[in-house]
Order: structure tokens, then C-alpha cells, then sequence
């Protein structure tokens, strides 16, 4: 799928997003390397710490699927310039693909690209376990 649609699909996740108290609503989309697409939202709860990023959604979707890296990820949100993701979001992240692209955007088409890798330079992963 093209950066430009694989946005979009992010985009349409972001209007499922169940964010009631920061109203800060997130879409994620990401596209595993047989051209599988999953979709993320924000999903926060009443206890505010239970709350779950919609990168973090779109993950856990894709793993439960049976799928276990992805090439890469959009990040929607109406934030000017557009957001990226969270720290937390960014180890998730980093565990599956380190070298996925990223793109971040927003409502206004503003559009920043990454790589996981780069979004968190030095992570620690699944590699550094097998090396002891
Ligand atoms: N959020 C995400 O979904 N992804 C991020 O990378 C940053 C933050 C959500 C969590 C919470 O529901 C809302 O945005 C405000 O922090």
C-alpha cells in the first residue's frame, strides 16, 4: 500500500477512537510484509492509567492475527505539526520492526517520516537477549 493510503487508513482509525478524557483522538495503521493491514485506536478507560495507544492497539491486533513484524506504520492525530509516538509506543514498536518506516500526520495532510529505529536510537530489543 502507498504511504498516502496507508495514512488514510490511519485516519479512519482515528475516528474509532475511544478517548472521552484527553479527547486527543489517535488512528495508527501499519502494513505487514504480505500486504496485511491492521488499524489502531486509542481505547482509555475511566482508571486513566488502563488506557491503551492506538499503536499499541494496532499491534496487539496484528500479533493476535498471526502476524509478527510490519514494514510500515501511519500515526494520525489532529496534532500541528503531527505527533509521534509515545516512548512507550516506540519500544512496542521497536520489539517487531525496528527498520519499519514511520509516518506521522494530520487533518492538515502535514506529513513526518521516520524509522523506528531512529525514534529510538540504541533500543533495547529482543537481540539483546540472545547475545548473553
Ligand atoms: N496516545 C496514543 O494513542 N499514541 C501515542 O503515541 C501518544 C498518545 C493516546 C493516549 C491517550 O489516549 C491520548 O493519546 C492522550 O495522551
Amino acid at each position: 500500500m502507498t504511504k498516502e493510503d496507508l495514512m488514510q487508513q490511519a485516519a479512519i482509525a482515528a475516528a474509532n477512537a475511544y478517548a472521552p478524557y484527553s479527547k486527543f483522538l489517535v488512528g495508527a495503521a501499519l502494513e505487514t510484509p504480505d500486504g496485511q493491514i491492521f488499524l489502531g485506536c486509542n481505547v482509555e478507560n475511566a482508571s486513566y492509567g488502563l488506557g491503551r495507544c492506538a499503536e499499541q492497539t494496532a499491534i496487539q491486533k496484528m500479533i493476535s492475527e498471526g502476524s509478527r513484524t510490519f514494514t510500515q506504520i501511519a500515526v494520525y492525530t489532529h496534532a500541528s505539526p503531527p505527533s509521534s509516538p509515545c516512548g512507550a509506543c516506540r519500544q512496542i514498536l521497536f520489539e517487531f520492526a525496528p527498520d519499519a518506516l514511520v509516518y506521522m500526520t494530520n487533518h492538515k495532510g502535514e506529513v513526518l517520516e521516520s524509522t523506528v529505529r531512529d525514534l529510538l536510537p540504541l533500543g533495547f530489543g529482543p537481540k539483546d537477549l540472545d547475545s548473553v
